[in-house]
Formats: structure tokens, sequence, C-alpha cells
């Protein structure tokens, strides 16, 4: 265990708002050990971008952590040379350049499928009628997958989500991390000869293409469904509510003066749909008077160190007009999310604009409160809304 010093926390109320803690640790202690969470903190935006690139310390190879152990062993367990050879192999399917040739007119058609089908003037919920159908389709085309419905790959993103974040070891939520790898093993069986007789720019149909070895195919799938699916959905939902609920701010959007995706990206520091990555201290090290022990865990708090007063001013205050250059809500190292560029595509050129422009005088529902949470995947859980007919 490390030498930081010891913060407890109340779990219920971190999970509900972890953002009076973190403001907490980064002002009295920035590397802290969380006994509730049986980790070392880092807070503070300095140490967790110098720390996720010194690789060789802080490791994202973790054999006894629960993705390998739930998911197989996916090129974000993996370090260097190793991680990079799979990296090379996916990224032509979410390169910046495939994004804009190949996916954004594919979102653009299940965004206005799925506007189509909801009638004007109809009370919805925005979160479970928009957002994740749309990230469910949008997802199904990046990873190949296209032979399941959209709710059978949100169901599965969130069994593998809730089954990594399982540290409490329920049985019943480790079953359905199992049969949410065992529902992805079967669709990727039932598209293997579909891939191999027209292999497509799909994450399954490029990894087949390079020759990867067939278990790491199959986990950096899964990897792309539970990284892939929560995250878009609450950052679709999460700014719409973000601009609904500041209409100063909306208004600078409207106007053209403020655009979709720095809204979007600001949405994404301001509350980070990834707030934790963990690590595996891989030698005995040492940060200020902190020293770490080899195998120990540390989460690097991603979500905290989008709110660090010393990179972003009134860092609790959204606002779509702040230099968001610094935001790591995508990581801060070599694991740079992957899926970034799709997700701007997805967030930014396709779903706000579409629905802002579709949704005449969209508001949110007084009838039912927004529910809200977590702190290593953060986001709303509902989004109650209606707009004129
Ligand atoms: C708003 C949406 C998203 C956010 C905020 C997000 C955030 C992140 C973050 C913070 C990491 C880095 C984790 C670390 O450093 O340990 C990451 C990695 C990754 N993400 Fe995303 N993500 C999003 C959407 C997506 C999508 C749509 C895909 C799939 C197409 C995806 C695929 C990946 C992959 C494959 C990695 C691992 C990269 C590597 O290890 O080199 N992400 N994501």
């Amino acid at each position: 265990m490390s030498t930081a010093p010891r913060i407890d926390i109340d779990p219920v109320s971190f999970w509900q708002d972890p953002y009076p803690m973190l403001a907490k640790m980064r002002k009295e202690a920035p590397i802290a050990f969380v006994p509730q969470l049986g980790s070392t903190l880092l807070a503070s935006r300095d140490d967790i971008s110098i720390s996720e690139k010194q690789i060789d310390v802080f490791s994202s190879h973790q054999p006894e952590g629960l993705m390998n152990k739930l998911m197989g062993h996916n090129m974000m367990r993996k370090d260097g040379e190793a991680h990079q050879v799979e990296r090379r192999a996916l990224f032509p399917a979410v390169s910046p350049r495939t994004v804009k040739a190949h996916w954004t007119a594919q979102f653009q058609a299940h965004a206005d499928r799925i506007i189509n089908g909801i009638e004007p003037g109809a009370r919805i919920d925005f979160m479970r009628d928009f957002a994740l159908p749309f990230s469910g389709e949008c997802l199904k085309s990046i990873t190949g997958l296209t032979n399941i419905g959209f709710a059978e790959m949100d169901a599965w993103s969130q069994g593998m989500i809730d089954g990594i974040a399982n540290y409490a070891g329920d049985p019943a939520v480790e079953a359905r991390c199992h049969a949410a790898t065992a529902g992805i093993d079967v669709a990727i069986d039932d598209m293997l000869p579909v891939m191999q007789k027209n292999p497509d720019q799909s994450l399954l149909g490029v990894m087949l293409a390079s020759g990867m070895p067939m278990q790491s195919v199959r986990a950096n799938v899964k990897l792309a469904i539970s990284g892939g699916q929560n995250e878009p959905r609450k950052a679709i939902a999460g700014t719409v509510w973000a601009l609904l609920t500041h209409p100063d701010q909306f208004e600078l959007v409207r106007r053209g003066d403020v655009s979709w995706l720095q809204a979007f990206e600001e949405y994404a520091r301001w509350i980070s749909p990834i707030g934790m990555s963990p690590r595996r201290i891989a030698k005995p090290w040492a940060i200020r008077d902190v020293s770490f022990e080899t195998n120990e865990r540390v989460f690097l708090m991603f979500g905290s160190a989008n709110r660090d007063e010393r990179h972003f001013d009134r860092a609790d205050e959204f606002d779509v007009r702040r230099d968001v250059s610094k935001s790591v809500a995508f990581g801060a190292g070599p694991h740079f999310c992957a899926g970034a560029w799709a997700s701007r595509a997805m967030i930014a050129d396709v779903a706000l604009p579409t629905v802002f422009a579709r949704a005449k005088n969209l508001q949110i529902a007084d009838d039912e409160p927004v529910r809200i949470g977590g702190w290593a995947f953060r986001g709303l859980l509902n989004l109650p809304v209606r707009w004129d007919a």
C-alpha cells in the first residue's frame, strides 16, 4: 500500500456526487489512499497527465484485473509495443479519415430514422428513446456486429461495465457479464463467414484482415462495446440536458457563436463519462513524498483532472466558451480513446444538430426528476423531454 495520506469516503454520496470530495482531495491530498476503494487515487491533472505517460511505472497490464478475467486480454490492458501493434491494426476502422468518409453518413441515417420514429409532441425519455438506440446503432456499424439489435448492444455493454466495476464480487453481476461476453462471441462467430466473403471497414473487418489472433479480436470487440456504448449515450443526453438547463449557453450555440463540438467537449470536461481509469504499479516509485509499492492499484481520476482549478477557471461551471484543450475526457496518454473521432462525429456532427433541428422547442418535462450518478462512469440515467408537434 502507498504511503499516501488516508482519506475516507462515503460510497453512496460519492456515487451521487463525487466532485466535492475530489475538490477536497485536490486541495488537501492530491494523492490519497481511499480504503473504501482499496486504491490510491491521483486527483490532480498534472500528476495524471505525467503518470499516464510513464507506462513502465503506471502499467495497464493488470493480469489480476476484472477486465482481463471477464472480457479477455484487450489492448487497453497492454503496454508498449504489445499495445501499439493492436492499436495500429484496428485504427483504420476509427481513423479521422474513415469516420469522415465512411461512418458519418451512416450515423446520420441512424439519427434520421430514429427521430422519424418519435411522435412530435410526445413525452419521451430522451436517453431511452434517442441516445441509447442511436449509440447502439452507430456502434453496430463501427464494430461490424450488424446482426444484433441496439438493445442487445446496450445490455451487453452495461453487463460488462458493471462486471468490471464489481469489486464487491456480486455473483449476479458477474453472471450478467458472462452472459454478455458469451452473446458477443456468438454474434462474432455468426459474422465471420460474412466478413471473410466481404471484409469491410469495421473494427471486426480490419482486425480480421490484419491477421490478429482471434482471441485478441474477440477481446478488442468486447472492449469497444464496453467503452463505446455507455459513453456516447451519456454524452449525447448530458449535452442536451446541459444546454437546456443553461439557456444563456444554449443561445451562444444556437446563434452559431459556439460550435456543437465545443458544447460537447465542454460537457465531457464538466461531467466526464469516464471518470476513472485504473493502473498497476509495475515497480517501486515515488511522487513527491508518496511512495508506491509494486502491484498496488492506482486510480487515475479523469473526472477530477477535468475540474482541476489550476487548469480550469470556475471549474465547476458549464461554460461553452472555455478553452477545453486541456481536458482529459478521452485520456491523457498512449491509451487515448481510439473512438474519439467517431464519438465527435456521432455527437457533434450528427446527434446534437439533428435533434435540435428536428425537435422544435425541445424542453425538459417537469413530471419526473432527472437522475444522474456514478464516479467511475458518470452521467444521466434518464432525460424526460417533449417537443412541439
Ligand atoms: C463520449 C464518448 C467516449 C469517451 C468519453 C471515451 C473515453 C475514453 C477514455 C478516457 C479512454 C482511455 C482510458 C485510459 O487511458 O485508460 C478510452 C479508451 C478507449 N476507447 Fe473510448 N470513449 C468514448 C467513446 C468510444 C467509442 C465510441 C469507442 C469505439 C468505437 C471507444 C473505444 C475506445 C478504445 C478501443 C479505447 C482503448 C484505446 C487504447 O487502449 O489504445 N471509445 N475511451
